[in-house]
């Protein structure tokens, strides 16, 4: 036994004297001492470039409009990657064997609802109200992207958006604090697992970092108006909540907060975000956006921009480079300290060990089949039936008796739109279009005939500068278009409307001043509702859409957002009952776009009744948000609360009281009908999702903690918790409790 523990000591003290001189190469060593180590070994110039994120490889997006660099150093701290294994590996061997220390390179990109297998889009997940269908999809996202050679991606994007004339309300997960906060917890763990260290598993990036979606007039990069009051209870709790998720990083935004940019914003990127949030992780820019601080009118030169944002406590830098031209001389100057430098600088460090670079820097090159397998596309094909919304339904769906289905419109045979913006690597030949999936779902009972009927927009509005023959030329070819829709819509029992929106719509830098469907389509509806057939509208959109003109010409609406690659199959189980939709919005549908901003929780008016009305139109959104229908009805009764010793317990009997079985979703509000600083009519605080067969009966609860649920911050974010009368509410219930 003695001997056994001296081998013991000596090889323990061997090994401790080997990885003496290389702590940071020792993968037994704390991941905090191996980046001190490794820091200490660093020389200046080595530490700047870690900062910085080159653009390797050109993606195509417009928007992303600087150089990309075909000469890397071995030195870079990451790349915004464009490119695959091969590559990946031949770039990392360079940086593993040429660099002085072999520090490996960060391979980030902006995999946002798929690399190659896109899922539905994120706003469209949020309807799904199922964060555990949506963590699953992010936990096979991430595995074909690490697969692929990416170890971090720019997602999820948790910005509050409730104006839907902005483009970028695609991206996240609607109007409200609570459920942005549930499902990019959902997507953070689902990206990132119990451990980054694994072939499965990625950093994810929240962004952006902060109110980037109150952009002035739904314009991207525009000027925000936030007080720190709305901050403190809009804009933040997502990140609180993605943050105690565990998020690795941070992505700062564009916009300008109340007069200071947020790439270089003191209050928010240390104050709140370190300290009062506690973040830990890395934070890096926007793309280009620190010189950009010149356009704001915020620096005058890229020098004074590269030291506002790292000693704001933007880590590293999106493509644009100013921390590696100026950084050297900033320290000098003394314009930036050495331990704020080195502070960012373990921030990279920390991130590679935690995702195991230096142990595993190469991926794997034979890797089989990862994407579109068929755990992949069972999970898009459940997620898009899950976050599908029937809007409307008047006793039409699903189809049951139609002999002849007329499937018009654009989007019955449009791959690309389905798969949305930001498609990774998505291809359309993977996707099946809408009316592939209608044939195949009614091939035993019905016909199913297809006329397109119009375009996504007419070629005039797409192109008004065109000559007038080719405008005649245009038009005669859109009329014919048109007339042979109506002709078959006569000849139908029923007509599928396939409509939208284009994939380059919604996104980034997409903004519509209307967000009503381009004339055309409109006009396929009308044409199409004159034949006397019933009219089911299917709508496949990456922001709410305005429908005042055609939703009564509508017989159903069905939205199913951009679900994917998987969605043609969803949709058409919906259209003849196989499925019961059980989506709900987690976004107000406006009445017209001139209400726009609207959303439910916003706070409460002077004066009620007719006061404070448009005169023109309703003053009421189309469809509120949480409206959604189902093919059977639910009845919640029952209702109850009961204090105990930590809150309150509240709880609902809901019961299915049609023939089909469904899953309905419970949502759970608060109102607090007086308090110190005015807070909405009321603000949803749980959600759940539960199946029930017919005549089932479940007993839902909500367990009301009241620091949680009842407080409110003020504008330093500290919670406050006043005395008082608090409603709880549910479907058409109102429950009350006194604190
Ligand atoms: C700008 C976008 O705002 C951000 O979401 C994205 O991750 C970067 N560009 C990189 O493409």
């Amino acid at each position: 036994m003695k001997f056994y523990l001296l081998t013991i000591c000596i090889l323990g003290s061997a090994i401790q004297m080997s990885a003496a001189g290389f702590v940071y190469k020792d993968k037994n060593a704390s991941i905090q001492s191996r980046v001190q180590d490794l820091l200490l070994r660093m020389t200046l110039q080595e530490k700047i470039m870690q900062l910085n994120q080159y653009y390797y490889g050109n993606d195509g997006n417009d928007n992303n409009l600087i150089e990309y660099r075909h000469k890397i150093p071995p030195t870079i701290g990451s790349l915004y990657f464009v490119g695959n294994v091969q590559e990946r590996n031949r770039l990392q061997r360079m940086a593993m064997e040429e660099s002085r220390l072999g520090i490996p390179i960060l391979f980030g990109y902006d995999i946002i609802h798929g690399y190659r297998t896109n899922f539905q889009i994120g706003l469209g997940q949020a309807c799904s109200w199922n964060p555990a269908l949506v963590e699953n999809m992010y936990h096979f996202m991430a595995r074909e992207t690490r697969r692929s050679g990416v170890d971090w991606v720019f997602t999820p994007m948790i910005d509050v958006a409730r104006d839907a004339r902005w483009g970028r309300i695609s991206e996240g997960y609607g109007e409200d604090p609570y459920v942005q906060g549930v499902m990019g917890s959902a997507a953070v763990r689902g990206l990132q697992g119990s451990s980054l260290a694994t072939d499965s598993t990625v950093a994810s990036c929240l962004k952006h970092y902060v109110g980037y979606g109150a952009s002035e007039a739904g314009r991207d990069y525009f000027y925000t108006e936030i007080s720190h009051q709305t901050l403190w209870d809009t804009y933040l709790p997502p990140y609180k909540a993605c943050i105690d998720a565990g998020a690795t990083a941070v992505m700062s935004a564009f916009n300008n907060i109340s007069g200071v940019p947020a790439t270089c914003n003191n209050y928010t990127l240390r104050e709140v975000l370190r300290q009062q949030l506690g973040f830990r992780g890395l934070v890096i820019s926007d793309w280009d956006a620190v010189p950009q601080l010149k356009n704001m009118g915020y620096c005058d030169n890229d020098r004074t921009a590269a030291a506002a944002c790292l000693n704001a406590g933007v880590d590293m830098e999106m493509v644009s480079a100013t921390y590696m031209k100026h950084m050297a001389e900033l320290i000098e100057r003394g314009q930036v300290s050495m331990d704020i430098l080195d502070e960012s600088v373990s921030r990279v460090l920390e991130l590679k060990f935690r995702l195991g670079l230096f142990e595993q820097p190469y991926t794997r090159e034979d890797y089989v089949p990862i994407y579109l397998t068929e755990d992949m596309m069972q999970c898009a094909s459940e997620l898009a039936a899950q976050s599908a919304v029937l809007l409307k339904n008047e006793h039409t769906l699903p189809l049951v008796n139609q002999k002849k289905i007329a499937v018009v419109g654009p989007l019955a045979k449009n791959a690309r739109s389905l798969i949305g913006n930001w498609a990774g690597y998505g291809r359309d030949e993977d996707v099946d279009v809408l009316y592939n999936g209608i044939v195949q779902e009614f091939s035993t009972t019905s016909e199913v005939r297809y006329a397109e009927g119009c375009g996504l927009e007419s070629q005039h509005d797409a192109d008004p500068k065109r000559g007038w023959s080719a405008i005649t030329d245009t038009i005669a070819h859109e009329v014919e278009a048109l007339a042979e829709a109506v002709s078959l819509a006569q000849w139908s029992d029923v007509v599928v409307v396939c409509l939208g929106e284009k994939a380059g719509w919604s996104g980034e830098n997409c903004s519509r001043s209307s967000i009503a469907l381009p004339r055309c389509q409109e006009q396929l509806v009308e044409a199409v509702k004159q034949t006397g057939k019933p009219v089911v509208i299917v709508l496949s959109n990456g922001r709410p859409i305005e429908l005042c003109r055609i939703e009564p010409m509508a017989d159903a609406i069905i939205s199913i957002w951009q679900p994917g690659v998987n969605g043609a199959s969803a949709l058409a189980g919906i259209l003849s009952g196989r499925i019961n939709p059980s989506g709900k919005l987690a976004v107000t549908f406006p009445y017209t776009t001139g209400q726009e901003p609207i959303y439910y929780n916003r706070r409460k008016a002077s004066r009620g009744g007719h006061q404070g009305r448009y005169q023109d139109v309703t003053s009421q959104p189309l469809y509120p948000f949480g409206h959604g229908l189902s093919y059977t009805q639910y009845s919640y009764s029952n209702e109850k609360i009961e204090k105990n010793a930590d809150g309150w317990e509240v709880s609902v009997e809901v019961s299915n009281m049609g023939l089909v079985a469904g899953d309905e979703v419970v949502l759970w509000y608060i109102s607090d009908p007086y308090s110190t600083i005015t807070r909405p009519e009321r603000e949803l605080r749980h959600f759940e999702r539960i199946h029930l067969a017919p005549g089932e009966r479940r007993l839902c609860r909500f367990h009301i903690n009241p620091m949680r649920d009842l407080a409110f911050t003020d504008d330093k974010g500290q919670p406050i918790l006043e005395q008082g009368v608090f409603r709880v509410l549910v479907a058409d219930k109102t429950l009350e409790l006194k604190l």
